[in-house]
């Protein structure tokens, strides 16, 4: 059988941990394949609200095995304490959890080296989630990386003692006070990787062939989003991972021709958090009521996300580059209410009128151009059927169809899992 991909297609944050969670029962495996606990999921069932770092979206069914990839990024202390919360929830993981050894960990001086760079770069810091996601993924490229398969080697104490203290001599080149005390960080991760431990760690490229060969469904959860891509996103404002759909293949062993499905996750309207260029940012009243309806604080580090329309060059862009085949629109019902609303169809780079994005997105360089869409005033959260939905939102929605050239199978209108509407 084929991998299934689901990806986000902005800044992060469209909803992937909700349409995840929404997906499994269709799926015998989640498989998160890149990204750490820089991400945060949210899943709402039963009136209860979870979010989920590093662990796949698919871990409250019983029915999936659900896999953390090569390409992901482990903090032991973190993912300690999202084992810890689902063990107050009453889920069983031990058995459907796995784990690859090839996973890459976050050591507590990978979160130091994050603080003391991003406090170096004063203005110009990316707005790091400050988990460590950089530092680890450079001593991944670098050859220095300590992974999950060497946690079972005898030496690994003392590969680990000669990368902190070369982190440490590292944190103070950087010329800031970063104040630390190593040991007690030091007793909270061996602990945690103690628990780590307990867990089931596999060859993760060889589970996925043989699943595939077997006829398993399996459906890989990317992080972030394909504009933080560190390739293909807004450089250098950008996570430190392919988020887009070659990081799949990377990041869990898929060859290519195994792809199925690329399900493109996008909010209805556009939200950013962190620093970077986001040409349809808004800051007057419209961009203040989105953050307010759609609560749009970081599940992360609960940081305010910054919004604007929807910006249909940047959609397009990631569309291609992941080829979606199918996409998923969220939070159509935070545009409730609105009189009108806009589209950025294009740009306005440096006096040209282009409808790809270019090298450089920054406010000195692109003006977006906008076409105007009648709001809806219907309330959509109780709506379950297509054909309850409002006119003008179908309109909304056929446009973005014919520009991306690509349905909209699904329309989320709530947190909820069972707020959503198929098409
Ligand atoms: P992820 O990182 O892509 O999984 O997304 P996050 O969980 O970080 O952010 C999405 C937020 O929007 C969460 O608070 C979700 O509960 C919420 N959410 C998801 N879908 C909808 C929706 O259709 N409507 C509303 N109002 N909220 C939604
Ligand atoms: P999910 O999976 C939104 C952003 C950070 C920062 C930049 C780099 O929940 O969609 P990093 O910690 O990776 O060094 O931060 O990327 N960022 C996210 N923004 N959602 C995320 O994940 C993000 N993960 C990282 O805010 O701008
Ligand atoms: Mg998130």
């Amino acid at each position: 059988m084929a991998v299934d991909l689901l990806l986000g297609l902005q800044w992060g944050d469209e909803g992937k941990g909700k349409i995840v969670d929404v997906l499994t029962s269709n799926y015998n495996i989640i498989a998160r394949f890149q990204g750490g606990p820089n991400a945060g999921h949210t899943l709402v069932f039963n009136g209860m609200k979870h979010v989920l770092h590093t662990i796949p979206s698919g871990i409250f069914h019983d029915s999936a095995k659900n896999l953390v990839g090569n390409g992901v990024v482990i903090d032991p202390v973190i993912f300690k304490k999202e084992l810890d919360k689902l063990e107050d929830q009453k889920v069983d993981y031990r058995k459907s959890l796995l784990i690859s050894r090839k996973a890459h960990l976050i050591l507590p001086t990978h979160r130091l080296l994050d603080a003391a760079s991003e406090t170096s770069k004063g203005k110009a810091k990316i707005g790091s989630t400050l988990k460590g996601i950089g530092p680890t993924y450079m001593d991944k490229t670098g050859r220095n990386g300590i992974r999950v398969g060497d946690l079972e080697m005898t030496n690994w104490k003392e590969k680990y003692r000669a990368l902190a203290n070369k982190h440490e001599a590292m944190i103070d080149f950087y010329d800031v006070n970063i104040q630390y005390q190593l040991k007690e960080l030091e007793a909270e991760f061996f602990a945690a990787v103690d628990v780590l431990k307990s867990l089931t760690f596999i060859d993760s490229e060889e589970y996925i062939y043989q699943a595939q060969k077997s006829g398993q469904t399996i459906l890989a959860e990317g992080a972030q989003g394909s504009l933080l891509d560190i390739d293909f996103g807004t450089y250098p404002f950008v996570t430190s991972s392919n988020t887009t759909a070659a990081g799949a293949c990377t990041g869990l062993g898929v060859a290519p021709n195994q792809i199925g499905e690329v399900f493109g996750i996008f909010k209805a309207y556009t939200t950013r958090v962190g620093s970077g260029p986001f040409p349809t940012e808004l800051f007057d009243e419209a961009g203040e009521t989105m953050g307010r309806i759609g609560q749009e604080f970081g599940a992360t580090t609960g940081r305010s996300r910054r919004c604007g329309w929807l910006d249909l060059v940047a959609l397009k862009y990631a569309c291609q580059i992941n080829g979606v085949t199918q996409l998923m629109m969220m939070k159509a019902d935070v545009l409730s209410g609105f009189k009108s609303l806009k589209v950025c169809t294009a740009y306005d780079y440096k006096g040209d009128i282009i409808s790809h994005l270019p090298y450089n997105i920054e406010a000195e360089n692109v003006t977006p151009i906008y076409s105007d869409f009648k709001g809806w005033k219907e309330d959509l959260t109780q709506m379950d059927d297509y054909g309850q939905l409002p006119k003008e939102l179908n309109d909304y929605i056929d446009f973005l169809e014919k520009e991306l050239e690509i349905p909209i199978k699904i329309v989320s209108v709530g947190p909820d899992r069972k707020q959503t509407i198929f098409r």
